[in-house]
């Protein structure tokens, strides 16, 4: 092999020599919004690639400047404390359910949980139950987000649950009544935990649903990097009640993450908080009239949308979904036309949407842009012509396979690959997942039903593994 080949260094170098239009994480958009303090720092990234150093403190036991910024950020997020993470959101989930989870407490999950949410589960032995979003499409279960009434009967079916935890906002934007799931919570002692990767902004402006902060959760994550503008797997999780074990917390954030955080990561956590903290309020008002416009002028393109409010669920317009239906074109060849055509970049494309991201780093000509790309792209497309019909029974999710085993104890059998077509019977011992944004269809511990194996036949249209890890027969 040729060793003088970097390909990683050089592939990398030829992407950022090609400019691209983005609308997708992280927050900062190459560094757009970021604190002049973080600027001047990162002129010269070596010199601050630091290790614990006299003066520099310890994130895992903050006594000196991690402390004190620490203790800002939890000022201006309204939390009790705040500890800043290193390793993502991912690695907040599993320091948040691992330090009030044992094995074999249950926990109340969206069965469309990010997969740290089940690394979390199997790590900690709790046991999950699900509750799903209103509505029994599959394409209802992608958008929606938990509703009150799904909680409801959830913690009265399941008095023993030790926590909850939901997604706020979803990936398409959609927040549940955090604030009414919070008072069915605290009459029933559940802690509420809130995977907040994508809603960092929410108590920054009142136009946005409200946020954890606001319900009053015991715990909550933020990916800092993905709507605030700090570096990419820079994340703060907040502390919001008493009730929480604060030593175990700390016990699992050191387990969880590595033993060498980067300086670089941390000083842009402090950074970003700086930054929200002086210019915030204009700063996420600028964002909000800008996604407000942006939702105008795509309507006009014939693009459909979701709507603001929806029931109890509230939208976070600073996603955008635009859905594709009504053209020959599925959402994937549409990113593909914008990345080609116009080197627009979305966050993420499916068969019937495309999503976009607007963050504190866009600007009013990068609206301008995206519109004109898209009124480009619009003109190439082809107005559907046949409809397919509706109501297939793949249109539809279908319940839920028994769980023979927990998450935690399927991971830790022995296991063997398969065919998919020959696994009928047999305990999975992986997470299948419909992507995105990834309800996961099967989950480890779970039975593989001549249902399941029908329907991944029948494709779900798109592709998946021809074969899975199931449990080892005796
Ligand atoms: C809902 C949700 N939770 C958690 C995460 C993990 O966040 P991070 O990338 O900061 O680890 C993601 C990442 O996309 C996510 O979408």
């Amino acid at each position: 092999m040729n060793q003088e080949k970097a390909p990683l260094v050089e592939g990398l170098l030829k992407h950022v020599n090609t400019e691209y239009s983005t609308f997708h994480v992280p927050g900062h958009q190459g560094g757009r919004n970021i604190d002049h303090l973080l600027r001047e720092l990162l002129k010269d990234p070596f010199k601050i690639d630091l290790t614990e150093l006299p003066n520099l403190d310890n994130l895992y036991e903050p006594r000196g400047i991690i402390y004190e910024s620490q203790r800002l950020a939890a000022e201006i997020f309204g939390a009790r404390e705040t500890f800043f993470m290193v390793n993502g959101t991912t690695g907040g989930l599993l320091t948040m359910i691992n330090t009030v989870c044992l094995p074999g407490d249950k926990i109340i999950i969206p069965r469309q949980s990010h997969q740290g949410v089940f690394g979390a589960i199997i790590t900690s032995g709790a046991v999950p139950v699900y509750v799903s979003s209103p509505g029994k499409r599959v394409q209802e279960q992608k958008i929606n987000n938990i509703s009150l009434k799904g909680i409801e009967e959830a913690l009265d079916n399941n008095p023993d649950a030790k926590a909850l935890l939901l997604n706020n906002p979803t990936y398409f934007g959609f927040c549940s009544d955090l604030c009414g799931i919070r008072e069915l919570t605290a009459k029933k002692g559940v802690f509420l935990l809130v995977d907040e990767a994508h809603g960092g902004h929410l108590s920054f402006h009142d136009s946005f649903p409200r946020g954890a902060a606001q319900a009053g959760a015991d715990m909550w994550v933020q990916s800092t990097h993905k709507t605030l503008g700090s570096l990419t797997q820079s994340s703060m999780l907040h502390l919001g009640t008493e009730e929480i074990d604060r030593a175990r917390l700390v016990n699992m954030a050191r387990i969880f993450q590595t033993t060498s955080p980067s300086y670089i990561l941390l000083a842009s956590l402090d950074a970003a908080r700086r930054k929200l903290a002086l210019e915030g309020g204009g700063l996420m008002e600028s964002l909000y009239r800008l996604a407000e416009k942006a939702r105008e002028k795509v309507s006009d393109l014939g693009f459909s949308l979701l709507p603001l409010k929806k029931g109890e669920l509230s939208l976070d317009i600073t996603k955008m979904a635009l859905f594709t239906h009504g053209f020959e074109e599925s959402g994937r060849d549409i990113a593909s036309m914008l990345q080609e055509k116009c080197r627009v970049q979305v966050e993420l494309s499916a068969e019937d949407h495309i999503l976009i991201y607007f963050t504190l780093g866009h600007r009013e000509k990068d609206l301008e842009y995206l519109i004109e790309s898209l009124g480009r792209i619009r003109e190439k497309l082809n107005p559907k012509k046949i409809w397919p019909e509706e109501g297939g029974e793949e249109d539809y999710l279908f319940p839920l396979p028994p769980a023979l085993l927990s998450p935690r104890e399927a991971v830790n059998q022995p296991g063997e690959r398969v065919p998919m077509a020959e696994a009928e019977g047999r305990i999975s011992a992986e997470t299948v997942s419909l992507f995105p944004p990834g309800i996961p269809l099967l989950v480890p511990g779970e039975l593989i039903t001549r249902e399941l194996l029908d329907r991944l036949s029948k494709g779900e249209r798109q592709a998946f593994p021809t074969q899975i890890k199931v449990i080892k027969k005796e």
